[in-house]
């Protein structure tokens, strides 16, 4: 323990007497309490303590760790854990110029952790993300036969519409003896729904991911599931036009979640033109008559 003096104004002081005495706390105590409280509320992303040593993972392996949207508060604490215990966290992105979203939650939630980061090929054809899958795998392996616990930092789950499971299975291929394991993140659509209390799936009504909105329309016609769509792949008016075919009152657009600047709107709300890359849409799940949904 460290000791250190600090000074008080007189009013303040007479202030802590009061408290103090009416408490029968000592003035330490409220003063260690009022530090702490303050440290909590000024940087509610900092790790515990434990969070470093959390995780004893052998030499080498991969772990895909989702990070969830954006804010560094939805980190889950084992993400924060593995990101801190490993050798190398690699962030993919599409310019190497660039600081991605994933990395900026990675810097934000565990300042400490060694970064690198690795282009990829979003929306290019098949070769190109064949070719730049190639060099993602060639950088992991290359930080494995160092023997190295390797973290690939991806936004939301790392084992849904995201790489992680397509490098997993290379690796697993060429590298047979590594483990490779994944640590769970929050998705954006989990995020927007909290936010604002919507349903997801339920009984009678599953829930769907889509990536691509030329399946929209069959899937909000063939069930009453619930459908997020994911990478703006259309506009606000086509998705109102097949909201009201279908029956899907509502409806709701989630930018940015978890980021500076979200907003999250009744799809009625929100403008004709494009959505956004990063944007979710959920179409909640439709109720039929006789099905208990109070679950
Ligand atoms: C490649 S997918 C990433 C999915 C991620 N692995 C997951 O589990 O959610 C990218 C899409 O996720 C959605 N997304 C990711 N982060 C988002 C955010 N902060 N706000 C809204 N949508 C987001 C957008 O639809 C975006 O086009």
């Amino acid at each position: 323990m460290r000791k250190s003096s600090i000074y008080l104004p007189e009013e303040l002081k007479q202030s802590l007497a009061r408290v103090a005495t009416g408490t029968g706390r000592s003035e330490a105590d409220l003063i260690r309490h009022a530090i702490e409280r303050f440290i909590t509320v000024a940087m509610p992303t900092a790790p515990p303590a434990s969070a470093g040593t959390a995780i004893s993972s052998p030499r080498p392996a991969l772990i895909g760790v989702g990070v969830g949207p954006g804010d560094p508060g939805l980190l889950t604490g084992r993400a924060r854990a593995t990101l801190l215990a490993a050798d190398r966290v690699f962030v993919i992105t599409t310019d190497p110029r660039s600081v991605g979203r994933a990395e900026m939650v990675v810097r934000a939630a565990t300042p400490a952790a060694l970064l690198e980061r690795l282009p990829f090929a979003i929306a290019s054809d098949p070769a190109s993300r064949e070719r730049s899958l190639r060099a993602v795998a060639d950088a992991v392996e290359a930080a494995l036969a160092a023997a190295e616990l390797v973290a690939v930092a991806l936004l939301g789950d790392p084992c849904q519409w995201s790489i992680f499971p397509e490098l997993a299975a290379i690796v697993r291929a060429e590298r047979p003896g590594v483990p490779i394991l994944a640590e769970p993140g929050i998705t954006s659509y989990q995020a927007a729904a909290s936010d604002a209390v919507v349903p997801l799936g339920r009984p009678g009504a599953a829930i769907v991911v889509l990536g691509d909105v030329a399946e929209l329309a069959e899937r909000l016609s063939a069930t009453d599931d619930a459908v997020i769509l994911y990478k703006a792949t259309t506009d606000g008016a086509t998705l109102k036009v097949l909201a009201a075919e279908h029956d899907r009152d509502g409806t709701l657009v989630a930018e940015l979640s978890g980021l500076p600047g979200q907003r999250i709107v009744a799809l009625g709300d929100a403008a004709d033109g494009p959505i956004s890359y990063l944007a979710t849409v959920i179409f909640p799940g439709r109720r039929r008559v006789g099905i208990d949904t109070s679950r």
